[in-house]
């Protein structure tokens, strides 16, 4: 595996690959690298002739007061998980040089970021999708990977590269849960053992939804709310079902499918999933 920590290095090192017309898979990740990221590495070399994976916390997306300074970095543990996962480029650029402080570009994709997680961390989505399409002009790669555990992340992504014609396939990854349903996240790190217990709460709901999901999108939401308002530990930020593609909250009994969103505070963490709600009850997630 080669690491590139500049632009330069990185087009340079797939310069070759690119001439050859072989197929560049990407993998966009934050480090604290776990099975999440790495279902997605995976995905993308079964894909792929060629994969490459960012490592960057990045500090557009962090409001005021979030944990940017906090995240768990762990950069030659996750460059051996990356390697050992099968990626062929590892990115890590420097913050200063990456996201420089006269910076004057910010990508913003209306609408769709002003509800659920846009509405609780303002600003967050214009420095997730920035950040993004600074990654894929550096990559420029043919596919590129994303998890459902950030569901409307991967919405908004999605509808960046449509708007713009980015010449890239999104390609959508299901949420790797731990055997208790709790869906893997970087920030599960900071969960006490009780805590731990607490945050099961999300994914007891959100199963519970899809399990006796009728079509009716108020009594789902009523039932998201009433387990997660009962749950000792968890302050509930906001639970909603919503319309997979618009994010828009739906209303009454739907015909199609539907998205569950919800998202609670742990003690000081801060931890979001979702599901789909399927017509059929499984489906995917
Ligand atoms: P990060 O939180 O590190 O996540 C990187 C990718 O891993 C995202 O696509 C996310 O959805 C996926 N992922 C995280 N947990 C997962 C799980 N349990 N199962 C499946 N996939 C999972 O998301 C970001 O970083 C950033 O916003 C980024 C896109 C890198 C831009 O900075």
């Amino acid at each position: 595996m080669d690491v590139c920590t500049t632009v330069h290095a990185l087009r340079a090192r797939l310069d070759e690959p690119r001439r050859a017309r072989q197929t560049l898979g990407f993998v966009p990740t934050m480090g604290a690298l776990h099975e999440g990221h790495l279902s997605l590495v995976r995905a993308a070399r079964a894909e792929c002739d060629v994969v490459a994976a960012s490592i960057f916390v990045n500090p557009l997306q962090f409001g005021p007061g979030e944990d940017f300074a906090a995240y768990p970095r762990d950069l030659e543990n996750d460059l051996a998980r990356y390697e050992a996962a099968g990626v062929d480029v590892a990115f890590t650029p420097d913050v200063a040089t990456f996201t420089p402080a006269d910076r004057l570009t910010t990508v913003h994709v209306a609408g769709l970021t002003e509800r659920l997680e846009g509405a609780a961390r303002p600003g967050h989505f214009d420095g997730v999708t920035t950040i993004v399409a600074k990654l894929f002009t550096a990559v420029q790669p043919e596919r590129a990977y994303f998890g459902a555990k950030d569901y409307q992340q991967l919405v908004v992504i999605r509808r960046m590269v449509a708007d713009l014609d980015m010449p890239v396939a999104v390609v959508a990854c299901p949420t790797v849960r731990e055997p208790d349903g709790i869906a893997l996240s970087s920030r599960n790190a900071y969960l006490t053992p009780e805590q731990r217990e607490q945050a099961r709460t999300l994914s007891r709901a959100l199963f519970a939804a899809r399990d006796r999901w009728d079509g009716d999108a108020d009594s789902a939401r009523a039932l998201l709310r009433r387990i997660m308002g009962a749950a000792p530990g968890v302050r509930l930020d906001y639970a909603e079902v919503c319309d997979p593609q618009t994010l828009e909250p739906l209303e009454g009994v739907v015909g199609g499918p539907a998205r569950a969103l919800v998202a609670a505070h742990v003690g000081g963490t801060r931890l979001i999933d979702n599901l789909r709600l399927d017509p059929c009850g499984a489906g995917t997630q």
